[in-house]
């Protein structure tokens, strides 16, 4: 840990919500970490953090296998949150008692801060009666000794305690409701209050400090091996890569496969746009490569896993005597908590270099594994990465062998190519780019009937598609204007052979998914 950032520990009791706390940690200014809910108390000393968080968790804390903190973390000296099972957790371990409510608790719930004790307590610091979201079967039922309740719900009448008179100084402090999530409205403050006035933590965390500790923690762990990092192109290839050789410079060798199923100049578009940048980069073209194996194959699964395996032959046969792999991996990538089973079986081998095996022994550095999208353009800006590549769509590992439904062929992929470097000009343009998560032009394995000065034609439809989302993992399709449609259409339709016909997708997700395939 980089002695300038003060930092946080959040200890994972496997809730859905644990990124979003560190997230709003990160919000408030203050850089934090995640570490499984078993960390010794000695291991988590190591880290010097100034508070500890224990979040939700999907587990009732009277159950004879209950996850519990080690002991020990109460006697750190340091202001301790509970966060719904963590308050529950605390309760146990100090002597009060939970239960399974009767009334469960899911949604939106009104609290009331207490006359006496909220008001006075630092915790509540500004905030008022206020909405809160709620999310639990269990409640606690008896106060532990040496603790006051400071706020309330209808169904929770212990809302919000925190540690009093004798134990005041252990500075123990559990809330029911979830403030990371957005629908607790004064959940940020509350959080600030914790952090900042409790346990007096200076905010140090920005996209600079970000980068300064992570060069170091590089640093730390890369030594003197060379490292090796798959670029893609994408957002989060090229700011873990320029931030890996920030730390290590010359040691980092990047690798960018040309598999063929690349948008219209794509190669030569992204090796100019590295260029500046720094980086030392092979472009390895295995199109031809690509394009055999998959010839004919129609297949979504089948296509993906040809791609897969392709993909890790090249990339070996591309690098030397790499130790170590940087992946662009974030958050939202990482599957579950990273607690409960321990970080190397929860991760999700996240597939943005095509899930490369065991058997190349590669260790992997991950830099941006803690940060959300928005988080990862903000750095991005921070190491000088231009405004075109941080704002790029999302675009999928097998790329344009998604999009050409049913049998691949090379003239499918030129037509669209040629469709969709059309589509997204005139998204650019008519700056609606920015305004939508992912927008790609899909060919479908249909022909449909056209006239074309008065002649017959029998030709492909193509279809748009364009959606709204913050995470991929839901989306709407977007209610792009008809008079840019229409312009799209008529251009396609004109100006590329072999399309004449054109459709909008209008699904969402779900029930659909983004891409077609
Ligand atoms: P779906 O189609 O599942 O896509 O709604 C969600 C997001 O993931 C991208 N995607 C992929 N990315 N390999 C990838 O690296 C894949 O096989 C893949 N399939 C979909 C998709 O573009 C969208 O952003």
């Amino acid at each position: 840990m980089a002695t300038s950032l003060q930092s946080v520990i959040v200890l994972d009791f496997g809730s859905q919500y644990t990124q979003l706390i560190a997230r709003r940690i990160r919000e408030v200014g203050i850089y934090s970490e995640i570490l499984p809910f078993n960390t010794t108390a000695d291991a988590i000393r190591e880290h010097q953090p100034k508070a500890i968080i224990l979040s939700g968790g999907p587990n009732s804390v009277y159950d004879e296998s209950a996850f519990m903190p080690d002991p020990g973390i109460f006697s750190l000296g340091v202001p301790i949150l509970g966060i719904c099972y963590g308050l529950q957790a605390i309760a146990k371990h100090f002597g009060g008692n939970v239960e399974s409510s009767s009334k469960q608790e899911f949604g939106r719930a009104r609290m009331l801060v207490s006359d006496n004790a909220g008001r006075e307590s630092m915790l509540f610091r500004d905030i008022p009666d206020s909405d809160v979201w709620m999310s639990h079967g269990d409640k606690v039922t008896r106060l532990p000794e040496g603790f006051r309740v400071t706020a309330s719900t209808e169904n929770a009448e212990m809302c919000a305690i925190e540690s009093f008179g004798t134990k005041a100084a252990l500075k123990v402090y559990g809330l029911q409701f979830h403030p990371e999530v957005q629908h607790s409205l004064y959940g940020k403050q509350l959080l600030s209050n914790f952090l900042i006035d409790i346990a007096g933590i200076t905010p140090d965390w920005s996209p600079k400090s970000f980068i300064e500790h992570q060069i170091e923690e590089i640093r730390k762990q890369a030594g003197n091996s060379t490292v090796v990092c798959g670029i893609s192109g994408g957002v989060d290839s090229t700011v873990a890569a320029v931030l890996v050789s920030r730390a290590i410079g010359k040691q980092l060798h990047c690798v960018f496969v040309d598999n063929g199923l690349l948008r219209k100049n794509e190669a030569t578009k992204v090796m100019e746009f590295l260029k500046p940048l720094g980086l030392k980069v092979t472009l390895a073209d295995a199109s031809d490569l690509f394009l055999d194996r998959l010839k004919g194959v129609a297949s979504p699964e089948k296509k993906r896993k040809i791609i897969g395996r392709t993909f890790i032959r090249v990339f070996e046969e591309n690098i030397h005597d790499e130790k170590f792999l940087v992946q662009g991996t974030l958050y939202p990538d990482v599957i579950e908590s990273i607690s409960v089973k321990g970080p190397s079986e929860t991760i999700k081998s996240h597939h943005n270099v095509g899930g490369l095996p065991k058997r190349m022994k590669l260790k992997l550095i991950e830099p941006l594994r803690e940060l959300f999208k928005d988080e990862v353009r903000a750095v991005g800006r921070e190491l000088g990465i231009p405004e075109e590549i941080l704002m790029r769509h999302p675009f999928p590992g097998p790329g344009l062998a998604v999009r050409v439904l049913g049998s691949l062929t090379r003239e499918r992929l030129d037509v669209l190519r040629e469709a969709d470097e059309i589509y997204i000009d005139e998204l650019k343009s008519s700056g609606l780019y920015q305004k939508v998560w992912q927008a790609f032009s899909v060919l479908l394995p249909v022909q449909s009937v056209g006239v074309m000065g008065d002649k017959r034609t029998y030709e492909n439809v193509l279809a748009l598609r364009a959606v709204e989302s913050t995470d991929g993992m839901t989306a709407d399709w977007a209610h792009l204007p008809h008079d840019f449609l229409a312009r799209v259409s008529n251009r396609i339709i004109n100006e590329v052979r072999g399309v004449n016909r054109v459709a909008y997708d209008i699904s969402s997700k779900p029930p659909a998914t983004i891409e077609w395939e």
